[in-house]
């Protein structure tokens, strides 16, 4: 019984991580584009077709479920994989919905009209695509009102982390939250909306200031896929765990040990 998690590289191990604590029970073939990251620079079309190939060899080791760890293609490529590309029996989630379900606490499902929530205030921190796709805000306004999102594209944080280079990483973090303190000098939540910045969120939160409140889906998405799974039982699976990676497995499995702080062997996908 295995579900798959996907990502362009590192970053879905967040998501991975608190899936395995939250579900001990269940097995995971996590995959790492590794070969092909960065997503956040590429366009949709690049992104939609590196998605459904990687997605296609987690159904082939036995999943009927994909998580997209992976906001880049969740926000590219996954409308379109829904409409129509995904075989019959096939499931694929992004990770867009549990963290607008938290911000707007409301279900996905319930689609009365937009609301008030909470905060007015919020900032946005994900990549290049993420962010020229509009997809969060487009989520977000079908549920709230009067809700300010300020975005700031995150060049390079994901190339750095891929690299190990989490010198440059919190460098790039910090200049990245000085930007969007000039657009917006307030914001009530930050939203993480990259899967590998939570590697980075005590920066994100240092460089924000205690009363940011910082929203980051790992957690989110851990509960919401063990909710999944209580409902749909026959999304199991049936590959055995493993993590694959696209890239060399040596200096992958390398960084994901020092990222998991336990160890990881990934093999070639
Ligand atoms: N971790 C990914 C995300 O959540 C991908 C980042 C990338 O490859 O640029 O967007």
């Amino acid at each position: 019984m295995a579900v798959g998690i996907f990502d362009s590289g590192l970053g879905g191990l967040t998501v991975l991580d608190a899936a395995q604590k939250r579900l001990p029970d269940v097995d995971f073939v996590y995959l790492a584009d590794s070969a092909n990251a960065p997503y956040g620079v590429r366009t949709a079309d690049d992104i939609y077709d590196k998605t459904t190939a990687s997605v296609q060899r987690l159904f082939d080791a036995g999943c009927d479920l994909v998580i997209l760890a992976c906001n880049t293609a969740s926000a590219a490529a996954l409308r379109k994989m829904q409409e129509a590309w995904i075989p019959e029996g096939k499931r694929v989630l992004g990770v867009f919905v549990p963290l607008i379900e938290a911000l707007t606490e409301r279900q996905w499902g319930d689609n009365s009209p937009p609301r008030e929530v909470g905060v007015q205030h919020v900032a946005l921190f994900a990549t290049p695509a993420t962010v020229a796709s509009r997809a969060f805000q487009r989520e977000l306004a079908f549920r709230a009102i009067g809700v300010d999102v300020e975005a700031q594209a995150c060049g390079g944080v994901v190339d750095a982390i891929e690299d190990g280079d989490m010198i440059l990483a919190e460098a790039l973090v910090r200049s990245h939250v000085d930007a969007l303190k000039r657009k917006m000098p307030k914001p009530q939540a930050a939203i993480l909306g990259c899967t590998h910045y939570p590697l980075m969120q005590e920066t994100f939160q240092d460089a924000l200031g205690a009363d940011v409140r910082v929203f980051s889906q790992a957690m989110l998405v851990g509960e919401s896929l063990a909710d999944y799974l209580e409902r749909h039982p026959d999304k199991m699976g049936r590959g055995q765990g493993a993590f694959l990676t696209s890239g060399d497995p040596k200096t992958v499995s390398t960084r994901a040990t020092q990222f998991l702080r336990r160890q990881i062997t990934f093999e070639a996908a």
